[in-house]
C-alpha cells in the first residue's frame, strides 16, 4: 500500500520533468497578485490609515513569529495532528472540550496517583489496598503491581517512578515465594515474566532480562508433566510443579508469547519449545466443533475433557494468542493463522447473537459442556474479543470481522453507558422474547444458576439484565478494544467512549491513595461501594490502553508491537520474508 501511494505521488511529476510542479506554486502565484494589490492600495491611503495598517501588519507579524517560535520550541506531535472537532454537547463536566493532550495527561495523572499510593503504602508488596492503605502479598510476594506497572510508567515517560521500580525489582529473589504458597503459573507468566521482558526491551537494562529469565526458569517445572501440558501451579521454593489432574485452556495456552520472547532474547530455544508443544497437542485434540475448545484439559493425556466453551473466563486468551503468535512471528507461522481462523469462524456461527430488543447490539455468549446449549451471558472479560477481531481483520484481511468488532464494541460500551455510574459490570444476561433470557431452571450446573436467578430484578433498557455480580473491578477489556478499534478505524467516536469511561473510573473509583474496585455499578453510594482492592492489571492494562487511545497512533504502533494478554507490548519478530 505504501508503494502504491508513493507511485501515485510521483507520476504527475514524471510526465512534466522540466517544470517541478508542487503544491506550493499556486499559492505563490496568489501571493504575488495579493502583494501587487496591496501596493496599489497603499498609496491611496491617508497617513492615519497607513499607520493603522502598519500597526495591524506588525501585530500579525509578531503573532506569526510567535507561532513559528512555539512550533520550533515544542516539537510535539499534537501541533502537527489535525485537531479533532467534537460537536458541542451539554455535559455536566464539559469534558468533550478537552484535547487529546489534556486527556492523555489526565490518564498519566491517574497513573501517578495509583503509583504514589502503592509506593507509599505497599511498595514491594503484591497489591495496594487502596482504601485501608494496607498491602497484600496474595501472589507470592514478588511485588506483582510493581512489575506489572513498569512498562506503563515507561510509556508514560514517568522515568523517576520507573527507576524506583527497577531499583527494587533487581533486588528481588524470584527463586523464593511466600512459604507454603503455590504460585499460579499462567498469572505470573503474563504479569511478571512479561512485565520484566518488556521493561527490559524498553530500557535495555540487562538486569531486567536476568530477572525475567529467573522468573521464566522458576516457573518452567510447570511443563514437567507426562504430556507436556503444564500444571497450573508451581511450588517455587521446592522447584517442582504442584500435582493436579487438569488445567484450564487459558492457563495452558496463554504462556506461549512470553516464553517465545524469552527464547528470542536469551538465545535458548527450550522455553519456546516447551510452550509450543502445548499448542501442538491441543491443535490435534478432538473438539466438539472445529476451532472451539472445551475449557478443561486432562494433564496426563493432554485431551480436552468436558467443560464449557467460552471466550470469557478460562478460555479467552487462548484464542487471542493464536492470532498474536501469528503476528509475533512476523506472519510466518501458518499453524496459528489456521487455528485462529477456525476458531473465529466457529465462534461467529455458534456463539454470536443479536439482541432481540436492540438491533445494534451483538454479543458473544457461552456454550455448555454438551456444546449444544447456548448461554446468553456476556462477560466483561469477553470484551477483549472485538479488539482481537479488529486486529485479526487487519492482519488477515477479514473485513467481516471488523463489522462484528464494531458491533461488539458498541455493546461493551453500552454496558458502561447504561449504568448509574457509567462503570461496566462483570457480565450481563441478554433476554429473548420467549424466556426473557433466563435459562430453564433445570439447566446443567455449567452455568451459574444463582447469577441467572437473581437477574430479572434489575433489567436495563436494552434487553439485558445485570446479574448477581455487578461489580467493576477496574478491568481493562473494554478500554483495550476501544483503543484498538480507534487505531484500526480512525473513528474519533472511540476516543469519546474511552474518555467517558475514564471519567467514570476517576469519579467513582478514585480513593485518596489509589483506585478501588467498585461493588455495584448501579449504586451511586460512592465510598461505601469501594471493596478495597486494586488489581495490578489496572496499572498494567486499563490505564495503559486509555493512555495509548489519546496518543498518536504510531506511538507503540500495532504494526511494531503485539500486546500480551496483560497489555505488555512485545516487539514483533522481524521475519526474513518481510525485510
Ligand atoms: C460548561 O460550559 C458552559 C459554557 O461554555 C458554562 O456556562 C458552564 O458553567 C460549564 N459547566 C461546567 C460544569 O463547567
Ligand atoms: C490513606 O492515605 C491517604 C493519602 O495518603 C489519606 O488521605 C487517607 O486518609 C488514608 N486513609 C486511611 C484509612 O488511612
Ligand atoms: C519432573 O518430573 C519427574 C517425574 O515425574 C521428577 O522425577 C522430576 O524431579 C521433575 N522435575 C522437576 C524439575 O520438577
Ligand atoms: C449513553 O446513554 C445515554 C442515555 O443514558 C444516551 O442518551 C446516549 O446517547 C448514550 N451515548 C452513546 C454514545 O450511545
Amino acid at each position: 500500500m505504501d508503494k502504491d501511494a508513493e507511485a501515485n505521488r510521483r507520476s504527475p511529476a514524471s510526465s512534466e520533468p522540466t517544470i517541478p510542479l508542487d503544491d506550493q506554486q499556486p499559492l505563490l502565484r496568489d501571493e504575488q497578485t495579493l502583494r501587487g494589490r496591496l501596493r496599489t492600495n497603499w498609496y491611496r491611503m491617508d497617513r492615519s490609515s497607513r499607520l493603522t495598517t502598519s500597526l495591524v501588519m506588525l501585530i500579525l507579524g509578531v503573532a506569526l513569529l510567535g507561532r513559528i517560535f512555539i512550533e520550533l520550541a515544542c516539537p510535539d506531535d499534537y501541533w502537527h495532528k489535525p485537531h479533532v472537532t467534537i460537536p458541542p454537547q451539554v455535559d455536566e463536566g464539559n469534558d468533550t472540550k478537552h484535547s487529546d493532550k489534556e486527556r492523555r495527561d489526565a490518564v498519566r495523572d491517574a497513573m501517578r496517583h495509583a503509583w504514589s499510593g502503592y509506593h507509599k503504602y505497599a511498595f514491594g508488596h503484591d497489591e495496594l489496598l487502596p482504601v485501608s492503605n494496607k498491602s497484600n502479598d496474595k501472589w507470592g510476594g514478588w511485588g506483582v503491581t510493581l512489575i506489572d506497572a513498569l512498562d506503563t510508567l515507561y510509556i508514560m515517560e514517568l522515568y523517576a517512578e520507573f527507576n524506583q521500580g527497577v531499583a527494587h525489582v533487581t533486588e528481588v529473589d524470584f527463586s523464593k515465594a511466600t512459604p507454603g504458597y503455590n504460585t499460579p503459573f499462567f498469572e505470573m507468566v503474563i504479569r511478571s515474566l512479561a512485565g520484566l521482558l518488556t521493561a527490559y526491551e524498553m530500557s535495555l537494562d540487562k538486569r531486567l532480562l536476568e530477572k525475567a529469565q529467573q522468573v521464566g526458569d522458576v516457573l518452567m517445572p510447570a511443563f514437567n508433566s507426562s504430556s507436556g501440558i503444564p500444571y497450573p501451579r508451581v511450588d517455587v521454593n521446592a522447584g517442582t510443579a504442584v500435582h493436579a489432574s487438569s488445567v484450564c485452556l487459558a492457563e495452558a495456552g496463554t504462556v506461549q508469547l512470553e516464553y517465545w520472547k524469552l527464547s528470542d532474547l536469551t538465545g535458548n530455544p527450550a522455553y519456546h519449545q516447551a510452550a509450543q508443544r502445548v499448542v501442538d497437542i491441543l491443535d490435534k485434540d478432538e473438539k466438539p466443533y472445529k476451532g472451539l475448545y472445551p475449557i478443561w484439559i486432562d494433564i496426563n493425556s493432554g485431551k480436552l475433557t468436558s467443560g464449557q466453551i467460552t471466550f470469557g473466563a478460562q478460555g479467552d486468551s487462548w484464542y487471542e494468542y493464536m492470532l498474536k503468535q501469528y503476528i509475533y512471528s512476523g506472519r510466518t507461522h501458518d499453524q496459528y493463522r489456521r487455528m485462529y481462523e477456525e476458531s473465529i469462524d466457529s465462534m461467529k456461527q455458534k456463539m454470536v447473537k443479536r439482541s432481540e430488543f436492540d438491533d445494534q447490539m451483538y454479543y458473544v455468549g457461552d456454550l455448555d459442556s454438551t456444546a449444544k446449549k447456548f448461554s446468553p451471558k456476556f462477560q466483561h472479560l469477553t470484551c477483549f474479543v472485538p479488539g482481537m477481531l479488529a486486529l485479526g481483520s487487519k492482519t488477515l484481511n477479514r473485513p467481516d470481522d471488523l463489522v462484528l468488532a464494531k458491533q461488539l464494541t458498541y455493546t461493551c460500551f453500552q454496558m458502561y453507558n447504561q449504568t448509574a455510574t457509567g462503570l461496566g459490570p462483570e457480565y450481563v444476561l441478554f433476554r429473548d422474547s420467549n424466556n426473557r433470557g433466563l435459562l430453564p431452571t433445570n439447566h446443567k450446573d455449567d452455568f451459574d444458576i444463582q447469577d441467572l436467578a437473581k437477574a430479572d430484578s434489575t433489567e436495563t433498557s436494552d434487553g439485558y439484565y445485570l446479574g448477581y455480580d455487578r461489580s467493576y473491578i477496574l478491568r481493562p477489556e473494554t478500554a483495550e478494544s476501544i483503543m484498538i478499534l480507534y487505531r484500526i478505524t480512525g473513528d474519533v467516536m472511540y476516543k469519546e467512549w474511552g474518555w467517558q469511561i475514564f471519567r467514570a473510573i476517576s469519579k467513582w473509583t478514585q480513593t485518596p491513595a489509589g483506585f478501588s474496585a467498585y461493588r455495584d455499578v448501579m449504586s451511586t453510594k460512592h465510598e461505601s461501594e469501594w471493596s478495597d482492592s486494586m488489581e495490578s492489571f489496572f496499572l498494567a492494562e486499563t490505564l495503559k490502553y486509555l493512555y495509548l487511545l489519546f496518543s498518536p497512533t504510531d506511538y507503540y504502533s500495532l504494526d511494531e508491537y503485539v500486546f500480551n494478554t496483560e497489555a505488555h507490548p512485545f516487539k514483533i519478530q522481524r521475519s526474513q520474508d518481510r525485510s
